[in-house]
Formats: structure tokens, sequence, C-alpha cells
């Protein structure tokens, strides 16, 4: 009788879920928000593995009670690597007798700047994106070079042309001079070059220590400050961006590097048959349904840091679906149980 009612119980909430409009989405919200509230606790121990590890296992934890069919295709690496979130991994709510879950593939990245949130400097994020079934590119945990830009700057900069001429391009789609610029780069050697060119041209440079993935978020939203992500990073984080790229209608350019001879043969099992191709954010994540959810852990340019205060915590969040047209920027305030509280403004 007991499991009658329990499996009624289910049932209810399943319909429920599945009658919302935006229910995937705001499931996979809870996921992003949940892990940053664990990450942000080992903010400042200077112990990276141990934030990431809190964010996986907490991102993980929260994916199960997601009525979702998920299979993790951009993740913490190879199931002998990684204990949780690895490629290919299963990840959704258990299966309920007479709903059909919808099937999605998942890129994760459990803590983005793993380093940021060890060291309490800002820009760390707790970030996923999803999409149909071969909505994602496989790309391996290799390198990607990139470029990133809002939705003014379409098709105006181009991998294999001068980094002045890609500025003065980005600064005239924007209507503004070179100077004016502020371009993000990963402080890195392998961006000397770089750096000097965008110094030369004029433009303002933003160096920072790790995360590039939130910079490219910022550059596809009006009046944060922020007008061009350049250089190398990681590739997953690429991919990741570009499906941000797609529902803020931003404009990317990313082309794969520094893969060792084991990932480029990974590659061509997925499907890569081109790896010097420069990709657009469109190739990169070609998704129809894209969902895009990301949780700020310390400050950032677009997100707020986690908050803890006596009766709860406060998140700050953006969580986008393309085929809506939706774009939400959720402050999130979870409250203690039992606790006397006042919400402040
Ligand atoms: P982690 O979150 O894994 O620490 O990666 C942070 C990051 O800075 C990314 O944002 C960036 O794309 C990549 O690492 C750059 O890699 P590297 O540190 O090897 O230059």
């Amino acid at each position: 009788m007991a499991t009658q009612t329990q499996n009624k119980a289910v049932h209810l909430e399943d319909n429920i879920l599945t009658n919302l409009e935006s229910d995937l989405a705001l499931e996979l919200l809870r996921v992003v928000e949940a892990a940053a509230i664990a990450s942000a606790r080992e903010m400042g121990t200077g112990d990276r593995k141990k934030a990431d590890h809190v964010a996986t296992e907490t991102m993980r934890r929260v994916m199960d009670t997601v009525p979702m069919r998920g299979t993790i295709v951009i993740g913490e690496g190879e199931r002998d690597e990684a204990p949780m979130l690895y490629i290919g991994e299963k990840v959704g709510r258990a299966p309920v007798e007479g709903f059909t879950y919808p099937e999605v593939d998942i890129a994760v990245d459990p803590l983005e700047g793993t380093n940021l949130c060890a060291t309490g400097a800002p820009g760390s994020i707790c970030v996923l994106a999803a999409s149909e079934r071969g909505g994602l590119l496989h790309a391996p945990d290799c390198y990607m070079e990139k470029i990133v830009v809002g939705p003014a700057c379409k098709g105006a900069v181009d991998l294999d042309a001068p980094t002045a001429v890609n500025l003065k391009m980005i600064a005239k789609a924007l209507r503004r001079d070179v100077e004016d610029l502020v371009i993000i780069v990963l402080d890195r050697p392998r961006h000397e070059t770089l750096i000097n060119d965008i110094r030369r041209a004029g433009a303002r440079i933003k160096l920072i220590g790790d995360g590039d993935l939130a910079p490219g978020i910022a550059a596809a939203v009006n009046g944060t400050g922020v007008h061009a992500v350049m250089g190398t990073g990681g590739a997953p984080e690429g991919v990741i961006t570009a499906a941000a790229m797609r529902c803020l209608n931003g404009y990317m350019v990313g082309r794969l590097t520094g893969y060792t001879d084991e990932q480029r043969e990974r590659m061509t099992q997925y499907g890569i048959s081109d790896v010097k191709k420069t990709y657009t954010a469109e190739e990169l994540a070609p998704g129809k349904n894209i969902i895009f959810a990301a949780t700020g852990v310390t400050e950032g340019s677009l997100l707020q840091g986690v908050r803890f205060f006596g009766e709860g915590v406060r998140t700050s969040s953006i969580v986008m679906k393309m085929a809506s047209r939706k774009i939400r920027f959720v402050e999130g305030i979870h409250l203690e149980q039992n606790k006397e509280f006042a919400v402040r403004f």
C-alpha cells in the first residue's frame, strides 16, 4: 500500500514536471546552483582538487533527481580517471513506468576555474550545457584557439587574421575606437605575442589567471564591459561557450589544438574528420534544443558569487533555453529548514 501511494506521488510529481514549459532548464538550474553552493564552501582553502571534487559529486547527485535520460559527452575525463561525470556516463532520475524522459547530451564543467575558487579569486562558475542527442561536439580535453564576441560582431573576426585587424573589425562593429575595447586573455606564456599585438593596437587587456568560459558569456552580453575573449584555452570550455553563444546570439570561432595522438584518434571516432577545421558556435554546438545553465561561485563580470548568510544562501545564475528564446538571470535564495528568516531585496 505504501509503495502504491509512493508511486502515485512520484507520478503526480512527474506529471507536474512534464507539464511545466521550462522544466528541464529549471531542473538543470538546480544542478548548477547546488554545485556552486557546495564548492563555494571550499573557497580560499587552497585545495583546488577538493573544490572540484565537491562540485562534481554534488552535480552528479542532483542530476540523478532530474527527469531525463542524460549522457555525459563532455565531462571530467575518461571513466578510468574520473569516478564521476565521466564521458559516456548515464545520468538522470530512474525511469518511472508510463513516462518517457527526454534523451539529452550533457557537457559539464562542474567547477570552471578550480584555482580561482581555491584562492578566492573572481571568475569561478559551475556550468553545464545540454541538448538533444548529437547537439554538442564531443571535443576531447585538448586546447582550442578561440575568439568570442557579441552579436554585433557576427562574422567580424577570423582566427587567421592579424590581431590588429580583428580588433579594428570588433571596434567598427561596436561603433567605438580600438582604444575603448576590453579584451580578456588568459595570462599564459603562450599568449605573449597575442598580448603584445593587442597592446600595440591600443586596446585594453584584462589578463585572467584562469576561467575563460565566464568572460566568453560576458562578451555576448551588452554592458558587462567585456568586448571579446581571445587566445587558447580548454576545448571543453570552448564547446560549452559555444552553447551559450547559441542562446545569446553571440559569435565565436574556435580551432582544436594541442591534442595528443590518442586524442586525435578519438576525435576520428567522434566524427571529427578535419582536426584543423575552424568551427563556429553553430558547428561546435549544433543542437536545436540547447539549454545552458551557470551559477557564480566567486564574483565575476556577469554573475555574483555565492553569498552565505545566517538563514541561508544566495546565488546568482543564468539559465537559457535556445528554442524558446528565454534567458533568465536568476537570483536564488535558498533558506535553511526550520529557521526564522527575513528576505532582503
Ligand atoms: P579548471 O577549471 O580545470 O581549473 O580550468 C580552468 C581554465 O583556466 C579554463 O578556463 C581554461 O580554458 C583552461 O583552464 C586553460 O588551460 P591551461 O591552464 O592549461 O592554460
